[in-house]
């Protein structure tokens, strides 16, 4: 008898591993890892601290977070701890949202280029994701014009997602922007989601949240970029206490709850938080003058810092913008050095490619003197 093999759900057509893992996951040992979003600065003491105290028995927990870790969220955004849902990283808050609040056949605006984590969990749904394309300033902003006119467009949408600042760009948006694309989406019944991770990677002043100008909608965080603690996969959604309810009830079927030890940590960390971001801050400092040093002297080239995270969006040369893949894997395999192509985050990123300055000073100087050699013997 032959064996029948289990046939996957068809809503898993088309979706496969990350390309951003598929192309660090296969780069040489000896390539320089500017690739992932993973901070590579070590974790805040007090974090550490909480994580050494976890002994003796270790429970569950509330589903929906420890209360001392919900209130201290809510107290920091200024609301209360009802309206907070701890999730295991944002991944899991963008996965419950659209669980919760998409159907089969609906659709659900994507910013391109964007976080490819969006059009996972839409598509996970049944939903279709619709790009909306962002300012075509060196930034990559929010633009509120074209949103709507995408808006306009789809009247199946039912769901919209702004990142800001955004990954791959770290373009932010302007409070006008927002409260623009709150209000259209509030008179449309379209549920909001701002994903505000990075937000908290500033060099200058921080950009707005969605909650500085809005009621409306969901606002999602997490300890991995600000607080530079990704392992510890704690993240957030804030919103009324009545809309988060479906998304308790995915995230108890999905999940039960984040793990104790890391929500602790996390409590700890807000805790300390002025320090514990500042801590991070300095870091990502020391980082992107790395990152401006080798600019100017392998490439002569000045850059300017993102809005917020540790992304530089590099325009990549002409000759890399028919097949941006094809350029980056020759650029790991060869060069040694891992870019992820633009092109992964959408089509408005063909001709760039994210450079993450969250690995090491030196790796940053090694990796972008690769770049440069690589690029001159085209
Ligand atoms: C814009 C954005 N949102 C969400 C995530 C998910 O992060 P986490 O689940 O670690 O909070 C990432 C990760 O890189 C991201 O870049």
């Amino acid at each position: 008898m032959n064996p029948v093999p289990p046939r996957p759900a068809r809503r898993l057509a088309g979706l496969g591993v990350s390309p951003i893992r598929r192309i660090s996951d296969g780069a040489p040992k000896d390539a320089i890892p500017l690739g992932l979003g993973e901070p590579t600065w070590e974790l805040h003491p007090t974090a550490r601290e909480a994580l050494a105290r976890t002994t003796g028995v270790l429970g569950y927990g509330p589903q929906a977070g420890l209360v001392e870790l919900r209130s201290a969220i809510a107290a920091r955004l200024g609301r209360g701890p009802d309206e907070v849902l701890v999730t295991i990283g944002t991944q899991e808050g963008l996965f419950d949202v659209a669980q919760a609040y998409l159907n089969p056949g609906d659709e659900a605006l994507v910013p391109d280029p964007g976080f490819v984590g969006y059009l996972g969990v839409v598509a996970l749904t049944g939903a279709t994701p619709v790009p909306y394309r962002l300012a075509t300033d060196d930034r990559f902003r929010l633009d509120a014009a074209e949103f709507a006119r995408t808006l306009d467009a789809h009247p199946k949408a039912r769901l919209a997602i702004v990142g800001h600042p955004g990954n791959p760009t770290g373009g932010g948006a302007t409070a006008e922007s927002l409260r623009a694309v709150a209000e259209l989406c509030q008179a449309r019944g379209v549920l909001l989601v701002s994903d505000e991770v990075y937000r908290d990677l500033h060099f200058g002043a921080p950009t707005p949240s969605l909650l500085d100008v809005s009621n409306y909608g969901f606002v999602l965080g997490s300890t991995s970029k600000g607080f530079g603690a990704p392992g510890l996969r704690v993240g957030w959604v804030l919103g009324d206490a009545e809309a988060l309810w479906p998304l308790r009830v995915v995230h108890g079927f999905a999940v039960t709850s984040a793990a104790l030890p890391s929500q602790r940590a996390a409590l700890a960390l807000f805790e300390n938080y002025d320090d514990a971001v500042e801590h991070s801050r300095r870091e990502l400092a020391l980082r992107y003058t790395a990152l401006e040093r080798a600019f100017a002297t392998e490439l002569g080239r000045a850059v300017s810092p993102p809005d917020g995270s540790f992304y530089h969006f590099l325009e990549l040369p002409e000759a890399a913008w028919d097949d941006p893949f094809a350029f980056c894997l020759r650029l790991r395999d060869e060069a040694k050095v891992v870019l992820i192509p633009g092109l992964a985050f959408g089509e408005a990123g063909r001709r760039h490619a994210r450079l993450s300055f969250a690995a090491q000073p030196e790796q940053i100087a090694e990796g972008v003197r690769r770049y440069a050699r690589f690029v001159e013997g085209l």
